[in-house]
Formats: structure tokens, C-alpha cells, sequence
């Protein structure tokens, strides 16, 4: 029911958004601040690596930073974790049956400065849409993966065939999570995207087209650098809305603290903010990496 009601207002933001020609900003609703808090601790769960090797338990994170999630009735349909020459792509799938979710969560790098030192900005033609180009490697990590997620959800939507499904990650795993999401949304399924500092993941053409796709929370914090990369002079752009938290490191996030930013490739939230910070990427209204 609480996912009924924030799509409802989630809903009435885009149509309130819509009306003026230029982009946007205003606060959320506690509504949309408690789904974002709740797959922030999704995002963070996957950083745990008991989540990563146990399919069938519950998701726990010892860092005390999911507590949401801990006290959700979850169990875990399969834990993943691949080292591929892109990456390492690991993560879950749980089902949330006090939700009603079933959450496909990709962790993030676990070197953080050497990821972002060795980000390269290749773009590379995808069959996504039609004009559309992905970056390279986050396209290739989802397709490591792909067949595998699919086999997955596919079994997991027989048993719980009324259950929303929802996409998560940070940083790198925000990037396969959408590029995932997108790939999967072409194929038929509804899936609701968040996602917690996350590159951008390909061109303007791409970015539009999620865009269209919605059901997309892309969160951003203040100065993060990830979200900033690979440079839109590079031909990247990032897909709308972005929700846009303005309050600094280690701050207890309120709905007002958060603004919303329309339009595809804007500078309005964290893209026009001077210098790129590599700590605000670990605050996503908790310290989303905390397990590492
Ligand atoms: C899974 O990972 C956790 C945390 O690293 C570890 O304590 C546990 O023994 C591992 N379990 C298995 C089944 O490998
Ligand atoms: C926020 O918390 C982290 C982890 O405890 C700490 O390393 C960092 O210095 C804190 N940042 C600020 C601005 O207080």
C-alpha cells in the first residue's frame, strides 16, 4: 500500500513538473523520502558479504545499516558475485514479503579511488533504443549477468506474481541496475529503478529514453563526483528526474533536504555543483556503503 500511495504522488510531481517550459526543483513527500530510504538500505544490503553467499536467508547487515530491511520479512532467492574483467558484479535478489517486493540489488565497486581512477569513457552502440549508446563496460558487466537475472526473476515472478519488482545499487551498481532495468523493461517486465549515485550510464539519446520508461528515482548528494562521470563533454547525459539531496555528509536527510530536478541532462542538481567531492558519495541518507 505505501508503494500505491507514493506512486500516486510520484504521479502528480511529474504532471506538476510538466506544466512550466523550464526544469524545476521542489521537496518530496514523506511518502517518497521513506522509499528512498528503504532501497538505500537495499542498495546498501548488497555491500554486506553475507548477502552475497547464503541464498535462502534473510538479508542482514551488520553494519546496522538496513534496518528497514531487516525488519522486512526477506529472504533471498539467489546471491551472486562475479568477477568479470569490467568488474565485479554481485548482488541479490530477495523477496520482501512484508513489502511485497522482489529487490534485484547490484553492489558497487569495492575500491572506490581506483574505480574512479581507472573509469574509462568508451561509448559503445547498443540495441536498447535506436540511436542509443551505453558505456562500455557497464553494459558489458550487465551482460555478463543478464541471462542469469532473468532466469532468476522469471522463477521468482511464478511464486510471487503480485509482487512490484524493483531494481537497486550504488554507484557502479546503479549503472548495471539501470542498464538491467532498461534491457528488461525492452523485454516485457515493469521494474521500478532507484538508484544512489550513479554514473552516467550512456548518451543523450539513452538518457531520454529512460526518461520515457520512467518509474526511475535516480538520487543524487550534493557534490558527489560518481554522478558527474564519464563528463557529459564525453557525449554521456543522465535520464529525469533526479532527486537531488542537498543536505551535507552524515546529515539526517528530511523530505525538504531533497529536491527534484526535471530534464534530461540537467545542471540543476548535482551536475552544476562547482567541485566534485569524493566523500559524498558514501552519505545516501545513510552511510550506504558501510559493509565494505
Ligand atoms: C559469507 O560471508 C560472511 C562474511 O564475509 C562470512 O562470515 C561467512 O562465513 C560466509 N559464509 C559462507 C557460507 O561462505
Ligand atoms: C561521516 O562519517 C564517516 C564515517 O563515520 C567519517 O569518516 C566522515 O569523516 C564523516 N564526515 C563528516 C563530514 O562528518
Amino acid at each position: 500500500m505505501l508503494l500505491r500511495r507514493f506512486w500516486g504522488v510520484s504521479v502528480a510531481a511529474t504532471l506538476v513538473g510538466a506544466a512550466p517550459a523550464r526544469p524545476v526543483s521542489r521537496d518530496v513527500s514523506t511518502d517518497v523520502l521513506d522509499q528512498l530510504t528503504l532501497f538505500a538500505q537495499y542498495a546498501a544490503a548488497s555491500y554486506c558479504s553475507n548477502n552475497l553467499n547464503s541464498t535462502g536467508t534473510p538479508l542482514l547487515c551488520a553494519a546496522g545499516n538496513c534496518p528497514s530491511v531487516q525488519s522486512a520479512q526477506t529472504s533471498t532467492l539467489h546471491e551472486f558475485d562475479h568477477s568479470t574483467k569490467f568488474g565485479d558484479v554481485a548482488g541479490f535478489l530477495a523477496a520482501d514479503k512484508t513489502n511485497k517486493l522482489l529487490v534485484l540489488s547490484f553492489r558497487g565497486s569495492r575500491t572506490l579511488s581506483t574505480w574512479i581512477a581507472n573509469l574509462d569513457f568508451g561509448l559503445t552502440d547498443a540495441s536498447l533504443c535506436s540511436d542509443c549508446q551505453v558505456h562500455t563496460g557497464f553494459w558489458q558487466s550487465w551482460q555478463t549477468v543478464a541471462d542469469e537475472m532473468r532466469s532468476k526473476i522469471d522463477s521468482a515472478l511464478k511464486t510471487y506474481s503480485d509482487y512490484t519488482l524493483v531494481f537497486t545499487g550504488h554507484s557502479f551498481g546503479a549503472a548495471i541496475a539501470t542498464l538491467g532495468g532498461t534491457a528488461l523493461r525492452n523485454a516485457g517486465y515493469k521494474v521500478n529503478l532507484y538508484t544512489y549515485g550513479e554514473p552516467r550510464v550512456g548518451n543523450e539519446a539513452l538518457a531520454k529514453y529512460i526518461t520515457k520508461q520512467a518509474h526511475l528515482w535516480r538520487v543524487t548528494h550534493t557534490d558527489d563526483i560518481v554522478p558527474k562521470l564519464p563528463p557529459a563533454s564525453f557525449g554521456f547525459s543522465h535520464a529525469s528526474p533526479e532527486y537531488w539531496v542537498t543536505s551535507g555528509d552524515n546529515k539526517t536527510v528530511t523530505p525538504a533536504d531533497i529536491q527534484v530536478v526535471q530534464g534530461v541532462g540537467s545542471t540543476d542538481g548535482n551536475a552544476g555543483t562547482p567541485e566534485p567531492d569524493v566523500s559524498a558519495h558514501n552519505w545516501y541518507l545513510l552511510n550506504i556503503d558501510a559493509c565494505q
